[in-house]
């Protein structure tokens, strides 16, 4: 009797233990896949099949309090010593708020779109610093949580994915430093305007004109456009009524009246410079910094007072006719 109790009290503290793991037995066997789809780097050996993921600390791991399930993963590896594709198991972390692979250069291949879009509740997506190439997907619209959304400096090509507009709380699109060619799509004037995404998309290679329907967005923070191919009007980007804070445009080919533009009330800092922009200075110049419009072809006096003395020399040199201090004075 004493034996029978002594096992059955075995079995029962047994059964209790495996009931005690709070890592889900989904999300667990979701996590050992993907570090198996790593080929077992040194930098996942806490992540052990004999050990919880959410109690115990598993590197960059973490789950949520209320239900256990695994709510952030955060690769990175100073080492370089990943060497593999982007892990499809991730889809099987259904409860993922926030993913984040970066510094790993030796992670290549496309983004795993399929795998990737089975995240409904992702509200961040980073994938910054790695071998990754292919084009950007479109995000599909079920993805609706999704508000930071950064895969700068990488290798991705190809044209921007035409329906990015439909994720109603994208609130930031980082592409910046990448290998992007074509024309920003007219659909980008449509992103939810009560939430419009700061647009950093300097350093590629984008070129055309930008679409007119980019007026239609009134309250994006920041405009990053500088280091590519653009051409023609961006006067779309300005108005008084905007609430945008900072503009950069350096080094395309852009080419309208600056003098004709409103600048918003909001905007602090404008770097235009290395573009083919003419016209006068615009009212209000002299409360931005950083401000940078040299290398154009504007005309006409440099105003003073506000923040105009924080600006020297190079912030106006090579134009057409611009003059007045840092430049020399008008005749
Ligand atoms: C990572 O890639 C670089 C070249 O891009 C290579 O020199 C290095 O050996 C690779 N590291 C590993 C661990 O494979
Ligand atoms: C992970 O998802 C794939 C399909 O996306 C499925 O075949 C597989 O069974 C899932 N694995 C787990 C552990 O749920
Ligand atoms: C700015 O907004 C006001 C009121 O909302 C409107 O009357 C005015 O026409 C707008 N100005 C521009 C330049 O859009
Ligand atoms: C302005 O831009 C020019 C051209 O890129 C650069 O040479 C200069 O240093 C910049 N000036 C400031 C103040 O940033």
């Amino acid at each position: 009797m004493a034996i029978k109790l002594f096992l059955l009290m075995t079995l029962l503290s047994h059964v209790a233990s495996s009931f005690s793991e709070w890592c889900h037995p989904q999300d667990k066997m979701a996590l050992l896949q993907i570090k198996k789809e790593l080929n077992n780097p040194i930098i996942l050996s806490s992540w052990k099949s004999n050990t919880d993921c959410c109690k115990t600390s598993w590197n960059g791991v973490t789950c949520f309090p209320s239900n256990n399930r695994v709510s952030e993963l955060t690769i990175t590896d100073d080492n370089n010593l990943i060497t593999s594709k982007f892990p499809l198991s991730v889809g099987n972390l259904s409860y993922l708020e926030s993913l984040s692979f970066y510094h790993l250069p030796n992670l290549t291949g496309p983004i795993p779109i399929k795998s990737i879009s089975e995240l409904f509740k992702l509200k961040t997506l980073i994938i910054t610093r790695t071998g990754m190439s292919g084009t950007i997907p479109n995000f599909p619209a079920q993805m609706e949580q999704l508000t930071y959304l950064d895969l700068s400096s990488n290798h991705f090509s190809g044209k921007l994915p035409y329906y990015l507009y439909k994720l109603p709380k994208l609130g930031v699109i980082s592409f910046h430093d990448n290998f992007l060619t074509g024309p920003i799509p007219p659909s980008y004037g449509y992103f939810n305007n009560k939430n419009t995404p700061t647009l950093f998309f300097s350093h590629n290679q984008l070129s055309g004109r930008l679409p007119i329907s980019l007026s239609r967005l009134i309250n994006p923070t920041v405009i990053e456009f500088s280091y590519n191919k653009f051409e023609g009007d961006a006067s779309m980007l300005f108005g008084s009524n905007k609430t945008t804070r900072e503009i950069y445009l350096s080094q395309n080919m852009f080419k309208f009246d600056l003098g004709k533009v409103e600048l918003p009330k909001t905007l602090t800092a404008l770097e235009v410079s290395h573009n083919q922009i003419y016209g006068k200075l615009p009212l209000g110049i002299e409360n931005l910094y950083p401000l940078n419009v040299s290398y154009n072809n504007l005309c006409g006096k440099i105003p003073k007072g506000g923040y105009i003395h924080l600006s020297d020399v190079t912030s106006f040199f090579h134009n057409k006719c611009l003059c007045g201090s840092p430049l020399p004075s008008c005749k």
